[in-house]
Parts: C-alpha cells; sequence; structure tokens
C-alpha cells in the first residue's frame, strides 16, 4: 500500500524560504509513485502555543487545534521535517508542534532536513535528540542544505529545483528508505 509522507514546514515567517524547500522535497517524492505527500505547513496549521491541560504522554489534547492536529499526524505514514537554522537551535513553531503529541510519534519514519548557513547542523543535532526522546525512527543520514549560496537579492530561493539538485540523490536514498520501511508489528 503507497506510504503517506507528510512535509512539516517548521518556518512561518513572512518571506520564508522553507515552501521552495518543500516543493523540491514533494518533486522528489512524486518521482516514487509508491509514495504520496501531504504539505503540513505549520503557518497554515496554525497550532496556538501549547495550552493543553495534560500532558500528551498522560492524555490526547482536547482542544479543536490538538484534536485536528493529532489526527491529521496519525493519518500519515511518514514524515520529513524541514527545519532552518535560527540562532543555532530549530524553530520554535517546530517543538510547539512536536510537543503536542507523544506516543503519536512513536515509531514513526522521520527524516530531516535542515538548512542554514551551515546547513543547519545545530537545529538538525537538536532536532534529533528530541526526535529520538519521542521515540521515532530516524531515517539517515540527514540533509543539510548550505543556503549561503542559494538565496537571491531578496533571500528567497529562486529555483529550488535547480539550485537543489545537488542533494537529489541523497533525497531519493531516503524516500528509498521511507518505502522499504515496515511498521514493528508488520515485521
Ligand atoms: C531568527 C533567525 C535566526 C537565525 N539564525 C541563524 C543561525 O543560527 N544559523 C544560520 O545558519 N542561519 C540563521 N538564520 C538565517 C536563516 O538560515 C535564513 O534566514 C533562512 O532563510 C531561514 O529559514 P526560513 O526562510 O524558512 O525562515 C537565522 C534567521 C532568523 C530569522
Amino acid at each position: 500500500m503507497a506510504k503517506k509522507i507528510g512535509i512539516i514546514l517548521g518556518s512561518t515567517r513572512p518571506g520564508r524560504i522553507s515552501p521552495a524547500i518543500a516543493d523540491w522535497v514533494a518533486a522528489g517524492i512524486a518521482k516514487h509513485p509508491e509514495l504520496s505527500v501531504e504539505m503540513l505547513d505549520l503557518k497554515q496549521i496554525n497550532l496556538p502555543f501549547f495550552d493543553e491541560p495534560t500532558i500528551p504522554s498522560v492524555a490526547a489534547g482536547v482542544s479543536k487545534a490538538a484534536v485536528a492536529w493529532r489526527e491529521k499526524v496519525l493519518s500519515l505514514d511518514a514524515f520529513i521535517i524541514l527545519t532552518a537554522e535560527y540562532n543555532a537551535g530549530y524553530t520554535a513553531p517546530l517543538k510547539n508542534a512536536l510537543d503536542y503529541l507523544k506516543t503519536e510519534w512513536a515509531n514513526r519514519p522521520i527524516f530531516i532536513v535542515s538548512y542554514g548557513f551551515g546547513g543547519g547542523a545545530s537545529a538538525a543535532h537538536q532536532l534529533s535528540e528530541v526526535l529520538t526522546r519521542i521515540g521515532t525512527v530516524q531515517i539517515e543520514p540527514n540533509i543539510a542544505i548550505l543556503i549561503g549560496d542559494k538565496l537571491n537579492a531578496n533571500g528567497g530561493i529562486d529555483d529550488p529545483h535547480t539550485s537543489l539538485a545537488i542533494h537529489n540523490d541523497e533525497l531519493d536514498i531516503a524516500l528509498n528508505a521511507i518505502e522499504a520501511w515496515t511498521p514493528p508489528e508488520e515485521k
């Protein structure tokens, strides 16, 4: 059965480059007939700062936003997280989105695509620690995009399919791993 991949866009500011990177990832997924894609744009999903009365490891959130986010995550098989590096860490909207859930992340394949002037290495490292703690299955090695030579004068990426093509093979390897992955109970 085709696996459904959610691309989580971790940045939400106007003018962000995550949609361009997400388009490139989606094009890579489109080359795999056994995979389908859904964009999980945290700007559009617009989760409030976590404000649930019960911690997610004990009980699922009850707000409309928490219920919708949980259902969305449970409806998908694997995730590709796009994270910018902000002040040597990953983004706040991304941490917030992760914190809304706990057991729902366990045993889910997740692949990190980080980006920044040093490839977002610190962001990816911190994110990886969190993903380990919440029990995800990390697909490795990550992709780390050096953005310094890819940004236009406005800080955008004009043609992600060309400028990110250098990472096509890495993306393909990760997508093959996601395709081949089977949940523990199906092994
Ligand atoms: C608040 C903030 C902090 C940043 N800190 C870093 C940093 O520590 N390292 C880095 O390589 N780039 C840093 N940058 C530059 C970002 O990598 C660059 O702006 C990138 O486009 C951000 O992703 P986005 O466009 O999806 O928001 C920072 C950008 C912002 C907005």
